[in-house]
């Protein structure tokens, strides 16, 4: 197998690594970078653990090979916000709406969130709800994430605190 000797743009900092060809990127991003918010859930697309932004999109990083990646500006949880900046709208929305349930599905529908929201900033509950199909929570249920998402978009119709 092939080894590279790549630069990563990851949250904002250039990164080296040697990766093989078939390194996964969520595998750079946990083994090589220590950036384990990023989480393996299924290694088949499906959970949405693993959720980072590539090129400021939502991306599934066991689906995208870390070569694939090189040169390209990564986002992964522990970037979404500055180191002692405010929390980002949808963090601070999770937070105030009681959307933050497990730990290791959190950061992957925070990341799809970031990104769907900023793109989609009139989704109706519906569209949210659709936008989440790939973010598998086995725990508890989707309300309090998409009340968190409703109160990004429409802070002041949501009642309470603006988020
Ligand atoms: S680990 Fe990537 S979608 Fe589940
Ligand atoms: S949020 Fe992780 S299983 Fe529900």
């Amino acid at each position: 197998m092939g080894q590279h000797s790549l630069t990563f743009r990851i949250n904002g900092h250039d990164r080296q690594a040697r990766v093989a060809s078939n390194t996964l990127l969520v595998d750079l991003l946990r083994r090589d970078f220590g950036l384990t918010g990023t989480h393996v859930g299924c290694d088949t697309t499906q959970c949405g653990c693993c959720t980072v932004h590539v090129d400021g999109e939502a991306v599934k990083s066991c689906t995208m090979l870390a070569v694939q990646a090189a040169g390209r500006e990564i986002t992964t949880i522990e970037g979404l916000s500055g180191p002692d900046g405010p929390l980002h709208p949808v963090q601070e929305a999770m937070r105030a709406r009681h959307g933050l349930q497990c730990g290791f599905c959190t950061p992957g529908i925070v990341m799809l969130l970031a990104d769907f929201l900023a793109r989609h900033p009139a989704a109706d509950e519906k569209a949210i709800r659709e936008a989440l199909d790939g973010n598998l929570c086995r725990c508890t249920g989707y309300q309090h994430i998409v009340d968190a998402a409703l109160a990004v978009l429409q802070p002041s119709d949501r009642g309470g605190a603006d988020v």
